[in-house]
């Protein structure tokens, strides 16, 4: 990665592959729940909400949880990557996000038995459990028919079934890239179907894909081998785990680390460092509470980790970057508030960067 010494880190450019972002901010992906008239077709909302973002200087934005099948979204209102509407929908997003200066990866997922939930919306307050498929619902999947607690008990997934999985994946590589994207970044956090393989606390398989630590990390190792085998050897290609099940007995550090050698040897080129999601559990929430994850990866691979989690302020951005806990840092409910953080951190930081604005914006910069 290059970088300037007269420029603050989060200020300064970094290359992944031939990737060169202007700084070191991402844009955390987050799901909107705003798809609206046709199934998994990101709409106005998504050109707009990325697109101010872009706008207001993200080195790079990941987009929300983008399933890869229609069974594999997390709600009804998620977008997706399994059709040609689709590929059209995130071209114009994608290429409007470019413009801007921004470089823009998709966030390719499977919800696995987390599927086929209510939309984290206001209105959907009162909604409880599986969206029933007489309400736009469908049967989930997942390692076991053991459920998520409160969801429904999913359908195991046979061993052609894992086959049809890992070939989704690489179909929306395919389209990934017809539709422009700098880079992909897989999805195997938060409790969503290559989560639930690794965490002993869920898969409980006795096949290939289950039991011991390799067997547990076979479909994250197959899943990440064929998307790079797929994805233009010059586009970066990201991987997005959690860290930690914060609970004894399951998914932690030291399988992280192994897990992340593995995706290294593979060509995976850079780690997104998240925690929690695949069984409930008490999460010590607090400002940068998952940086020291991001750390200890960090020292175990040679690839560049980013990590995220309430890094809100931007001087305490550039120390987690300053310490070398990571190489970038991602910035997800604190961007939500404020589209144009990175103008502010620049300011903040003594960076005058022309480049960080719009033209039509220069008026108005700090
Ligand atoms: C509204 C919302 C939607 C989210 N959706 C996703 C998602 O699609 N994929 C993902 O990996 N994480 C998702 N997350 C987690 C964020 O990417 C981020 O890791 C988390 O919010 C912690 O960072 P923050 O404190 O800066 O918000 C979501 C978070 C929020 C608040």
């Amino acid at each position: 990665m290059a970088s300037d010494p007269s420029s603050p880190l989060l200020l300064s450019p970094a290359r992944l592959r031939t990737l060169e972002m202007r700084n070191r901010i991402w844009l955390a992906p987050m799901c909107q729940y705003m798809v609206e008239e046709h199934d998994g077709v990101p709409a106005d909302w998504h050109l707009v909400h990325l697109g101010a973002r872009a706008a207001g200087g993200f080195g790079m934005i990941v987009t929300e949880a983008t399933a890869v099948s229609p069974e594999g979204r997390i709600s009804p209102r998620d977008t997706g990557l399994w059709n040609r509407d689709q590929t059209r929908a995130w071209q114009r997003i994608v290429s409007f996000c470019q413009d801007q200066g921004a470089r823009i990866a998709v966030q390719l997922a499977h919800a696995g038995r987390k599927a086929s939930t209510w939309p984290a919306l206001p209105r959907y307050r009162a909604r409880r459990g599986t969206v029933p498929e007489f309400a736009s619902g469908w049967r989930t999947v997942g390692p076991t028919s053991e459920p998520f607690p409160g969801l429904d008990a999913p359908d195991a997934l046979e061993k052609a079934d894992i086959t049809g999985v890992i070939d989704d994946f690489v179909a929306a590589t395919r389209r990934a890239e017809e539709a422009g994207f700098d880079a992909v970044e897989l999805h195997f956090a938060h409790g969503y179907l290559v989560h639930e393989f690794l965490s002993p606390l869920v898969n409980t398989r006795t096949d290939e894909y289950g039991g011991d630590g390799p067997g547990r990390r076979r479909l994250a190792r197959e899943i990440a081998t064929a998307v790079r085998e797929q994805w233009p050897a010059e586009r970066p290609l990201i991987v997005r785990i959690s860290a930690t099940d914060w609970i004894d007995g399951g998914w932690d550090i030291t399988q992280s680390i192994e897990l992340a050698r593995e995706l290294e040897q593979v060509g995976v080129d850079a780690l997104h460092v998240s925690t929690g999601g695949a069984v409930i559990a008490d999460i010590a929430v607090g400002p940068e509470y998952q940086v020291g994850f991001a750390r200890t990866l960090r020292e175990a691979v040679s690839m560049p980790v980013a990590a995220v989690g309430l890094i809100t302020d931007p001087a305490g951005a550039q120390e987690v970057l300053e310490r070398g806990d990571a190489d970038f840092v991602a910035v997800g409910r604190a961007a939500l508030r404020e589209p144009s953080w990175p103008q502010r951190a620049a300011h903040e930081l003594g960076v005058r960067d022309p480049t960080l604005y719009p033209g039509a914006y220069h008026r108005g910069s700090w």
